[in-house]
């Protein structure tokens, strides 16, 4: 692998031990898979925050490399972390939990990494623009990134995103390089949705069809998806995260909708995603009763804020009655406080659960079963916490939070 003068001084460990650490992983990194060299990446997001995941042995590597000089050279952001920064009394967060949690945090911004917790960093001043190299880890930020943006980025774990931070650069293999963008694959989408409802609950459900079919081909095809005409930003956000949960897709491209889909011809080689499929799907994510709901979030990825207004005109002078977990980032809330959306939302009795997510936070054992509108939220409530779960329209999932007398 060629390193460029600079490279190989970090190398050296001429620019602290951090430094030579972070390009001792990505050189690891660029040998496994080929790269000729490295490439400059214009922004990191870094996944692997929740102290839930990343436990006592990944808190001690952090501050190894805070302790080492560790600085990030680009712009950096966090994944969700296992609570909300400001206000994890209200979750129910344990204060031991809390004060690991908060050493992860401060590790971080030692490193000079921005320390805002989120999966959605496009919509929250971690915007990149087509045709940027990145060194992203959240796997549907990562799909979102690729697919919607057009920029190009791997699946980074923890560690190296984190050197890519205090190096600026990332092995070039992957994503990154024009030959691994084609399609391989088209996918002819004939399902229409059940009850004719659109929405993220769909993109949420068409991302498991699609994505158990992906799943299937030994290849891992790039799929080239045709039969959706339309899809706003907070689908495209749904269904990144629910294709890259069950597909582990990367990138797609929907003619039409992303950017690079004019480059490219419809492959040969065609799957079909009938109603079938998609009822399926559906059908597999609902397997609890209205009664047994007894949590409540949606967020999954982080809302939008258009998504948190129509939260607040749902719950307008309405009550809950389950714990309802409303998941976005530190800016996008600040925004919702200036509107007065957050009085109204709490007024009704549901919680921000800003910085986190129903997924990262240590809820083990707390609930039986979620109401959500994110195929991918319906796999990890199961996966990680075995709670039973109704995936629903977004509407839908608010009213299954307000009391019934209203
Ligand atoms: Fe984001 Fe948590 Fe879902 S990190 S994509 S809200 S599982």
């Amino acid at each position: 692998m060629k390193l460029s003068l600079e490279e190989r001084s970090m190398l050296a460990g001429e620019q602290g031990k951090a430094t030579q650490k972070a390009m001792q992983i990505l050189a690891a990194l660029g040998t496994i898979y080929g790269a000729a060299r490295m490439i400059p990446v214009a922004s990191v997001q870094i996944a692997g925050v929740s102290y839930d995941n990343l436990g006592e042995a990944g808190l001690d590597w952090l501050s190894e490399m805070a302790d080492g000089g560790g600085k990030s050279r680009v712009l950096a952001t966090l994944n969700p972390a296992g609570m909300d920064i400001e206000n994890w009394q209200a979750l129910g967060i344990p204060a031991d939990f809390a004060a690991q949690q908060i050493r992860v945090i401060e590790a971080f911004a030692r490193m000079g990494v921005t320390t805002t917790c989120t999966c959605t960093p496009y919509l929250s001043g971690n915007l990149p623009h087509f045709g940027e190299h990145l060194a992203w880890a959240e796997s549907s930020a990562v799909c979102f990134a690729n697919s919607v943006i057009g920029a190009r980025t791997n699946r980074e774990g923890g560690p190296s995103a984190l050197a890519a931070a205090l190096t600026g650069r990332t092995p070039a293999y992957g994503l990154h390089l024009d030959e691994n963008r084609r399609p391989g694959v088209t996918v002819e989408v004939q399902g229409r949705g059940d009850r004719g409802v659109r929405g993220t609950w769909f993109f949420g459900a068409l991302g498991k069809a699609i994505g158990i079919k992906l799943e299937a081909l030994e290849t891992k095809p790039v799929p080239y998806i045709r039969g959706i005409e339309a899809a706003s930003l907070e689908e495209l956000k749904a269904f990144c995260a629910s294709i890259a949960t069950y597909g582990g897709a990367a990138l797609f491209h929907i003619p039409g909708i992303t950017p690079e889909a004019a480059q490219y011809a419809p492959p040969a080689e065609t799957i079909l995603v009938t109603q079938a499929d998609l009822d399926a799907a559906l059908a597999s994510m609902n397997d609890a009763s209205p009664e047994e709901v007894d949590f409540v979030s949606l967020g999954c990825p982080h809302l939008s804020i258009a998504e948190i207004a129509r939260i607040a005109e749902l719950l307008a002078g309405k009550t809950i009655a389950k714990e309802f977990w409303i998941t976005t980032s530190r800016p996008v809330k600040h925004i919702a406080d200036r509107m007065g959306y957050t009085a109204i939302i709490e007024a009704s009795g549901a919680k921000f659960a800003v910085d986190t997510c129903c997924v990262v936070a240590p809820i083990r054992g707390r609930f039986h079963a979620l109401a959500t509108d994110s195929g991918k939220a319906c796999y990890y409530a199961y996966a990680k916490n075995k709670l039973k779960t109704r995936l629903l329209p977004f509407d839908d999932v608010v009213r299954e939070a307000v009391s019934s007398e209203q």
